[in-house]
């Protein structure tokens, strides 16, 4: 009777004490700890269950039931406590406001415009406080403007100076030849020019497209900037005016440019625009070819052919025009030694400029 009354007392008292223990807790780790002590290996539970083995069988029919309901109840309690410390989990999840905290990155990364995109809005600003508009023409072109209406007949051995991507026509009704990736940004005077309205003060900063053999220097895909400029009095003078405007915005008072005879159907004269070579300071090395300059636009009078060919009269209206490789600006005002970079995504490049 003793054992009973002992066990008896015992199995109530472990009930009474965890029930509290569980309703206090606040967290599951207490919870676990509980559950643990209790119904874990050797815990009480597996203990008393130890113990009812000395009990004669009469006994253990009073303290059996009795020890089965405190185990469920006790089962049950940690169950139900569990979710309501879940819930009040969730409940403060609710209100927190989540922040990125850089800080924990180890490598701190954050978005930014790419180098070629703030040059160009340089540049685009520079030459509108100079009352340039914007006009962008087709990257997918017509023969006529990217060539024939620049004073480039059809089959003209001229037209081998572009190395030329054409577009398939087979499917389309169109002449083989007549559908191609612009060479340059030229295609966009013709297309103004046609339209009649004098003077213009206009420029394109946009991508040109070439079959090349792709070098440090040379990419398939890449910048020009160009500007036409048409009205009754415009002369060469004005051309250099520019060219040392946007040289001088862009790499500061020093730079210095040379105009050199060059040969482009659609000028007359025609002019390459040279920079002196900011890696040997003209001394001559790789990135220039030895030559201490640096090739960076095309430029020159627009040839009389093109006005007759967009419908304005030559003997009425001169033009200059010009077409810079801001890629090849960006590297000599930055000291990268290759171009491709500009297109490929390497994030060592990206993230230092
Ligand atoms: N369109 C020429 C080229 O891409 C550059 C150029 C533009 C030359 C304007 C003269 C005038 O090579």
């Amino acid at each position: 009777m003793l054992k009973l009354a002992l066990m008896d007392v015992k199995i109530r008292k472990i009930n009474q004490d965890y029930q509290g223990q569980i309703s206090q807790a606040t967290a599951l780790k207490e919870l676990d700890k509980i559950f643990l002590e209790l119904f874990g290996k050797s815990g009480l539970v597996d203990q008393l269950s130890k113990q009812f083995k000395t009990l004669p069988k009469d006994q253990l029919k009073t303290v059996g039931p009795l020890f089965n309901q405190v185990k469920m109840k006790l089962e049950e309690a940690i169950r139900v406590k569990r979710e309501g410390v879940r819930e009040n989990i969730y409940k403060s999840l609710e209100n927190e406001k989540f922040t990125l905290q850089p800080s924990r990155l180890t490598h701190k990364r954050e978005g930014h415009l790419h180098l070629a995109t703030k040059f160009k809005q340089e540049i685009i600003d520079l030459f509108a406080k100079l009352g340039f508009e914007q006009f962008d023409a087709p990257h997918i072109e017509w023969d006529k403007y990217n060539f024939e209406y620049l004073n480039i007949p059809k089959d003209h051995p001229s037209k081998d100076m572009w190395d030329t991507l054409y577009i398939d026509t087979a499917n389309l009704k169109v002449d083989p030849g007549q559908l191609l990736l612009r060479t340059h940004t030229s295609n966009f005077w013709p297309r103004l020019m046609e339209k009649g309205k004098t003077p213009i003060r206009a420029m394109s900063f946009d991508r040109c497209f070439r079959y090349e053999a792709v070098d440090a220097r040379h990419s398939h895909t890449f910048n020009q900037f160009e500007i036409a400029v048409v009205g009754k009095d415009i002369t060469m003078a004005n051309l250099r005016f520019l060219s040392d405007y946007l040289l001088q915005g862009i790499l500061g008072k020093e730079a210095k440019s040379r105009f050199r005879p060059k040969y482009y159907p659609f000028v007359e004269p025609g002019v390459g625009i040279d920079c002196l070579c900011v890696f040997c300071h003209g001394t001559g090395c790789k990135i220039c070819s030895g030559t201490g300059w640096f090739e960076i636009a095309g430029a020159g009078m627009i040839h009389p052919n093109v006005f007759k060919a967009t419908g304005l009269d030559p003997k009425i209206y001169t033009g200059l025009a010009w077409g810079f490789g801001p890629d090849r600006m960006l590297m000599l005002k930055h000291n990268i030694e290759d171009i491709r970079y500009f297109l490929e995504g390497d994030l060592k490049f990206l993230e230092k400029y």
